[in-house]
């Protein structure tokens, strides 16, 4: 798991206006509210007291009231309140715990975990501008979980040899060929663009089925696919026609180790009235039920660091891109030791180093998890 990166921790709909909200992440949890002035603040979600989970407590005046004695913490972290003291005692400045940056983008909250100054932290990727053009596309969203590593998921969404054998609805056992195309690095990611034989008429059903047996017979698909490993997204739109196409676009993100969620928007620019969405939403659910059945039995569970671990070909080409571009992130030392982290937890609480830290980097109750390569 790699720090110093956005992560989508849930849906903007999800912060409740009455209580605080509590996410796990990269194996350690955080709590989410909105300050005052409506800006998602999350935290740390670890009491410096005595270790209470904050995102269980209350909100009192946008400060997160701690469940177990009071304490009152503030959208910037700190304890702005000891009840057990008296109110006349201004918490010391080493009663606060890490404050994350967060950004509102697509209808969801993006929160930066990681340490790297405003000036050194990526962008959030534009994968899809389409997100405000609802009277072209109409989206639907997405949320579930997978007992996967985050690696393995992602890979899984980046493959375009299994869908011939995974996905009844839009593979095509009967031609799995895939024809070479192009794959082109980006900054943070890859992007291809590929034509491949479209999926025989009866594999298709209801609504879609009918629309694609009006224009006749066809023989392609186009489908292009780009992920980033800023935010840890992707995107795939498959083109069934002209003027006819859908989009999904995925952020992923790592509970902990074992386990990932992904969140997502499906838009379609066909069929544009809701009383589709029934049945694209079970095409969706459908989808997942047959990648989960086959990914979440892959082993090793962590995706091996050596490629001569497995046996890959060159159509593997976009997982390849996938793991080289973690790669380089887990070199600039962003990659979490869980084998380490795993073991002091039981006895410590450990946190994502926050730019807090930075900042000041003394007087911190909790230690950060620790890193590969650093003692
Ligand atoms: S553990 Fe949070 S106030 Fe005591
Ligand atoms: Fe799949």
């Amino acid at each position: 798991m790699l720090i110093n990166n956005w992560y989508v921790a849930c849906a903007s709909s999800d912060i409740a206006t009455d209580k605080p909200t509590r996410v796990q992440m990269l194996g350690c949890h955080f709590v989410l509210f909105r300050d005052a002035a409506g800006a998602v603040s999350c935290l740390a979600d670890t009491c410096v007291h005595r270790g209470a989970a904050l995102g269980d407590g209350e909100l009192v005046e946008h400060t997160v009231a701690c469940p177990y004695h009071g304490w009152r913490f503030g959208a910037d972290g700190r304890c702005t309140l000891i009840p057990a003291l008296g109110p006349g005692v201004v918490p010391p400045k080493r009663a606060r715990v890490d404050r994350y940056p967060t950004q509102e983008k697509y209808g969801w909250v993006w929160t930066f975990l990681g340490d790297l100054p405003e000036s050194q932290r990526p962008a959030i990727p534009d994968l899809f501008p389409e997100f405000d053009d609802t009277v072209h596309w109409r989206r639907m969203p997405y949320q579930f979980e997978a007992n996967a590593n985050w690696m393995r998921f992602e890979e899984n969404s980046l493959d375009t040899a299994h869908t011939n054998f995974v996905h009844r609805q839009f593979g095509a056992k009967r031609t799995p060929k895939l024809e070479p195309y192009p794959i082109e690095l980006t900054e943070w990611g890859a992007r291809v663009a590929r034509e491949k034989p479209a999926p025989q008429q009866d594999q298709k059903s209801g609504e879609m089925a009918r629309l694609l047996a009006e224009s006749g017979p066809r023989r392609s698909t186009q489908v292009s696919l780009e992920f980033s490993l800023v935010g840890l997204c992707h995107r795939i739109q498959p083109t069934f026609r002209e003027g006819m196409s859908q989009i999904s676009f995925t952020a992923r993100t790592p509970i902990d180790p074992w386990r990932s969620r992904a969140i997502g928007w499906q838009a379609r620019n066909y069929l544009l009235e809701p009383e589709h969405d029934a049945e694209r939403m079970a095409a969706i659910q459908l989808a997942v039920e047959e990648d989960l059945r086959v990914l979440e039995k892959v082993e090793p569970k962590l995706t091996p660091r050596s490629p001569t671990q497995e046996f890959l070909t060159e159509t593997d080409g976009m997982e390849v891109a996938f793991r080289k571009v973690v790669a380089r992130s887990a070199a600039a030392g962003n990659e979490i030791d869980i084998d380490r982290f795993e073991q002091l937890r039981r006895r410590q609480v450990l946190v994502i180093p926050s730019p807090g830290r930075r900042e000041e980097p003394g007087n911190w109750v909790h230690d950060t998890v620790p890193l590969c390569g650093k003692a």
